[in-house]
This record gives structure tokens, sequence and C-alpha cells, in this order.
């Protein structure tokens, strides 16, 4: 898939394709999807920003609102090495004396009227995020220094960025925090929500470890705990692989599941109860 923008062609990334549905938690899905909206001519969508611990599921979120609008999702992937070029375009040499100019999730985004999950935002430097500042706001543009272009947003191009609080992040510039918004905090989900969710992603799972899992993440987040329901999925679903592996299914294995999957203090938040 190619475009030609200004007598240079673009060379497309495909949207990506995941199995996710989200579960629970209604009001932050209603949230990102009103930031969204565009309520009359005159308006223009916001660029929200998903806040929460590591495996609170914001990148689910992220998707899973993209996908109910029906529109195609392209997620870039972002890291203290993103740079600038990485974020719009990329040249790579194409035979002898030749270039090809490859667009990022995002310009592809920007070009289909898709809508772009810029995931982990926080962790992209400034210098990074300052080629972004005119898209995210009334100017809806990027400027490609590289393929010497300016590119358009599609009217109905979307972005959201998620973050987590982990300490391997940048804190944004001021002009860059005043144009992702608003902000939307994803917390812990309640018990049932939270059993739902491990329901969803192991559906092959014994209700009884999911249940006992379950309880484990509750107690875990009463105490503030970082456990997420991403870590409640790879202990179940390592207890059902040992169980199935001939592993006689008890207290002991679930502890060890917890253990091996979150280390000894992770023993405190085990349910009294097998
Ligand atoms: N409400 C939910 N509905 C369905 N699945 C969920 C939900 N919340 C979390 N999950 C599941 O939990 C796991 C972690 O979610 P996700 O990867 O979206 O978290 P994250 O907040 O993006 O984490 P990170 O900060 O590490 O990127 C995924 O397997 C996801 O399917
Ligand atoms: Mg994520």
């Amino acid at each position: 898939m190619t475009v030609d923008i200004e007598g240079v062609t673009l060379h497309l990334a495909h949207p990506d394709e995941l199995p996710v549905k989200w579960v629970g938690q209604e009001e932050v899905m209603r949230q990102l999807l009103a930031a969204w909206l565009v309520v009359d001519p005159q308006d223009l969508p916001m660029n929200p920003r998903l806040l929460g611990k590591p495996g609170v599921g914001k990148t689910t979120l992220a998707y899973a609102a993209a996908k109910r609008l029906g529109r195609d999702v392209y997620i870039l992937q972002a890291t203290v090495d993103t740079r600038p070029e990485d974020l719009l375009i990329t040249p790579v040499i194409e035979g002898a004396a030749r270039l090809r100019y490859v667009a990022s999730p995002l310009v592809s985004a920007m070009l289909r009227g898709g809508i772009c999950i810029l995931d982990e935002g926080n962790r992209m430097s400034e210098k990074s995020w300052a080629s972004l500042a005119p898209l995210l706001d009334t100017r809806r543009y990027v400027e490609s220094i590289v393929a010497g272009i300016k590119i358009k947003a599609h009217p109905l191009f979307r972005i959201v960025a998620t973050m987590n609080d982990d300490a391997s992040t940048f804190d944004l510039p001021e002009y860059i925090h005043s144009r992702l918004q608003p902000q939307i905090l994803i917390d812990f989900p309640e018990r049932h929500e939270e059993f739902a969710i491990l329901k969803e992603n192991l559906p092959f799972g014994d209700d009884h470890i999911l249940n006992y899992v379950t309880d484990f993440l509750q107690q875990a987040h009463a105490a503030e705990e970082r456990y997420s329901a991403r870590d409640g999925i790879n202990i179940a679903r390592f207890v059902m692989k040992l169980a199935h592996d001939g592993a006689s299914m008890g207290p002991d294995l679930i502890r060890s599941a917890i253990v091996q999957t979150l280390g000894e203090e992770a023993i405190r938040y085990i349910p009294v109860r097998v």
C-alpha cells in the first residue's frame, strides 16, 4: 500500500489485529470514546492519555475502543530509542542509489483515517515528542524533515497515548502535557470484574483456580501492591499448564506458581483457603 504526497511515495504500515475484548469498567471506555467525538463542524477530537499501573489494561482499552468504532488500529510502540523519524517517516535503502520512504504506524493512521495507539509514550524523549506538537493541536499535521513533506491528518484520524508510572520514563514537557488531554486513569477492577477479565482471557480456565487467583489479586490491590490482571493471567495459566502436565492440583501448586511469577514477597497475599 502506497500513497503519494507532494511527489514522494510513502509505503504505509499495516493495521494491527489483536483478539482482545474489554471487560467491565465501562466508565473509562465511555470517557475515551467521548474524548474522540466531534460534536460540531467546528469541533475537534481530543488526544486522550490513558494512565495506570503496568498490566491494568491500558493498551487493551485503547485497542478495544478503536475497534468499537469499527476502525483500523495502528500501534506505535514507543521506547527510549524512538527517534522523530521513527514516529513519522523512515528512509530505507532500496537498490542502488534509491530510497524508499516508509511511513510509521502513526503516519499510516493519519493518512488512512485510522486510530493510532502511541503505546508507552512516557518512554519517549522530549525531542521525539516535539515532532508531534503540531499534530496534537488545531493544526493536525506533521512535518517530515527526512522526506521534506508536510502530512495532514485525515478528519477521521484519532490518537491515544498510553503511559504507566514506572521509573524508566521521562517527564513530559509542559507543552506536550497540555496537548494530551483528557487524562483517563485506569484503576484496578472490582472483584467481579477481575474474575470476568481472567475468564475472558482464559476461557478454558477452571473456575476454582480463577476464583482463587482473583482473591489473591484483590488482597494485593487492597494493599496497594502493583500486581495486575496480567500477573493473575500468568499465574492461572501456569497453574493450568502444570496441572495438565500431571502435577497434582492443590495449595502447593498455586503457591509455587505465584512465587515463580511474582517472587517470595507475593506470599503474604495468598488467600488462606484453597
Ligand atoms: N478490562 C479488561 N478486559 C479484558 N482484558 C483485560 C482487561 N484488563 C486487563 N486485561 C488483560 O490484562 C492483560 C494486560 O493488559 P494490557 O496489556 O492492556 O495492560 P497495560 O496497562 O497496557 O500494561 P503495560 O503498562 O505493561 O503496557 C492483557 O492480557 C489484557 O487482555
Ligand atoms: Mg500496554
